[in-house]
């Protein structure tokens, strides 16, 4: 991933060097939460990664407990709330800017408020009771910062040795308009810096893989299929096994990437 030319790789360091200066990125601006994963007809995450999957992520988790393994989740960019429960999760963590569990438990109220039908109150109590759940779940762990600053991983490093966890099993990337040019990295970057940005995030995600784990992931709009091969090629000569598709549901475009680490056989003598 070296399409860049070295002018748009200074240009994408010195963009990520002026955000360390910032602090603007503790605040909710660029948190947009209107859509965030609240399972929302059309707007699931079993919708996005369709190609992939014909069951829903929490099934997908069961099946691993079932087999024995363990069944620690990752979202990147949202809160987790992608998840109808936790029963059968060991943890879930979910990296964002911002924690706004107690904003989308208000915004449920207003909705409440501005809502008469009795079935539409049940309904924001049910969400309301179902966000608490989240909010309070000793299993859920939500950690703020951006995920293009090295602080941000060492974070987490740090807490998943504080949480005994050693890989993730699950790892999810919905970042939706936060990977559009206007959004990313809030500001307009050289179109090729993205190659390079994405492959540094990748790289991060499918270092904290388990062996046997999934990862899921949307691609920037401006990486290309060819970026997108090239990546895969790399990847798969080191165990990775990487499916790319096309994504083309409402709102949404650009790829997406299925990942799995894949299982070495040892042959005895
Ligand atoms: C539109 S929401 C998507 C939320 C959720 N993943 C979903 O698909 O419903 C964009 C998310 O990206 C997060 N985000 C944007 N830029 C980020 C960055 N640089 N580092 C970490 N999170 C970021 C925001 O905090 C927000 O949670």
């Amino acid at each position: 991933m070296h399409l860049a030319s070295r002018e748009s790789l200074s240009g994408a360091a010195k963009i990520i060097a002026q955000q360390k200066e910032s602090t603007k990125y503790k605040t909710a601006h660029l948190d947009t939460y209107s859509h965030d994963g609240l399972n929302q007809p059309k707007n699931t995450y079993e919708e996005t990664f369709a190609p992939f999957i014909s069951t829903s992520f929490l099934e997908i988790i069961q099946g691993m407990k079932t087999e024995g393994k363990s069944t620690h989740v990752l979202d990147l960019f949202g809160g987790g709330y992608f998840l109808e429960n936790l029963d059968p999760i060991d943890s879930l963590t979910a990296i964002r800017l911002c924690n706004i569990d107690a904003e989308l438990i208000r915004r449920g109220t207003f909705i409440f408020l501005a809502c008469r039908s009795s079935d539409e109150e049940e309904l924001v109590s049910k969400r309301q009771a179902h966000l608490r759940n989240f909010r309070d779940s000793k299993k859920r762990s939500v950690l703020t910062g951006n995920l293009y600053l090295n602080s941000t991983w060492a974070e987490l490093r740090k807490h998943m040795e504080e949480k005994c966890i050693g890989s993730f099993d699950l790892i999810v990337c919905r970042p939706q308009v936060a990977f559009r040019n206007k959004f990313f990295l809030d500001r307009v970057i050289p179109l090729e810096a993205y190659d390079i940005i994405f492959a540094k995030l990748f790289k991060r995600a499918t270092t904290q893989l388990s062996k046997s784990g999934i990862l899921f992931t949307q691609v920037p709009e401006y990486v290309e299929l060819q970026q997108l091969q090239q990546l895969k090629e790399e990847y798969e000569a080191t165990g990775f096994d990487i499916l790319i598709e096309y994504s083309n549901a409402e709102g949404q475009s650009g790829y997406i990437l299925k990942v799995t680490r894949i299982k070495h056989v040892s042959i005895r003598p």
